[in-house]
């Protein structure tokens, strides 16, 4: 009984949860699924390729707002992707998507991000931070200058009328992420979901599994729902020993394998002190790209570095 109503509690909206259940579960016959796949002529598809660029998706690509990272993307993230963003840890992971949720919150994208490793308040902190440029890490209200607590009340106020939701849960598997994630697009819209990070997911092991499989779960499951919602999903990933290098590789991704298949875009990030230096090694819909963005870590900020003219 306890349990029941334990269990009932959990589950605010059970009609989403089943629906979110549904689409993890459909996942692995979802390739196929996906594809409907059947022989086509080539004027069938070239008919349909030219209906997709009519396509009012292509309008919800969702923007980065670093202009060599968008270039890459074709515009930034798409519809239907699942894109990955690896680096070690301490090498700005965080802070980049921190700034890329506010970057498209600006241009009027709507984003929910899964924080598994920060309570919310420090995520707003360090948005507030950023937007603010001041090193928020050490001021209290009462030994704060004053333009400096100007400058803060002005990024918070502003941070309020941007369209983010965050959910700061400890602990949640892809069902709970995809539940989530459809209820919050059905409430008031959604354009994005990014989660930090991937190795912090709940995962189901079914006896017998290997953790590679049940990785490949958690990406499978991630791609449904950029799928289903028709929005792209963008997954930290912590990058083992291995990958700690100037040239990090898609095998360097932990429990490989199925996060470099399943990803659509795969993103490395290594910080180099005041710079990040950004590896685009894997994207289906565009080209690789390495450029550099300006990182100044004590105001969680990373900024495109402008061309010299
Ligand atoms: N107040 C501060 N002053 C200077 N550097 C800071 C400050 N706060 C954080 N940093 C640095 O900024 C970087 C933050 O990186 P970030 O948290 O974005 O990395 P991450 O890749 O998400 O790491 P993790 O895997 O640990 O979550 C770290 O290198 C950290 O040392
Ligand atoms: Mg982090």
């Amino acid at each position: 009984m306890l349990e029941a109503a334990h269990a009932e509690a959990a589950d605010p909206n059970t009609e989403t949860m089943d629906h979110a259940r549904n689409v993890v579960a459909a996942m692995s016959a979802f390739a196929l699924a996906d594809t409907k796949s059947r022989p086509v002529s080539m004027s069938e598809a070239v008919a349909s390729w030219a209906k997709g660029l009519d396509n009012p998706e292509l309008l919800r690509v969702v923007p980065s707002g670093f202009y060599d990272f968008d270039d890459a993307l074709g515009g930034g993230f798409r519809p239907g992707t699942l894109n990955l963003l690896a680096g070690r840890p301490g090498h700005g992971k965080t802070t980049m998507a921190l700034n890329i949720i506010a970057n498209a919150a600006e241009r009027g994208f709507k984003s929910l991000f899964f924080s598994l490793e920060m309570p919310r308040q420090e995520v707003v902190t360090k948005m507030i931070a950023s937007r603010a440029r001041v090193d928020i890490s050490n001021i209290t209200i009462k030994r704060a200058k004053d333009d400096v607590l100007a400058k803060v009340a002005a990024a918070a106020g502003a941070f309020r009328e941007l369209p983010i939701t965050i959910d700061d849960a400890a602990s949640l598997g892809v069902v709970d992420i995809a539940a989530r994630a459809a209820q919050t697009q059905t409430a008031g819209g959604l354009d994005v979901v990014i989660v930090d990070y991937l190795q912090l997911i709940t995962m189901e092991r079914a006896k017998g599994d290997t953790k590679d499989e049940a990785v490949g779960r958690v990406t499978k499951a991630l791609k449904a729902i950029a799928k289903d919602l028709r929005i792209p999903v963008v997954a930290l990933s912590q990058l083992n020993r291995e990958g700690d290098t100037d040239d990090p590789q898609l095998s360097h991704l932990r429990d490989s394998g199925n996060l470099e298949q399943d990803a659509d875009t795969v993103t490395f990030i290594r910080r180099k002190d005041k710079q990040a230096d950004i590896m685009v090694k894997k994207n289906r819909m565009g080209r690789t790209a390495a450029f550099s963005l300006r990182f100044v870590a004590q105001h969680h900020r990373m900024d495109s570095v402008s061309y010299e003219a």
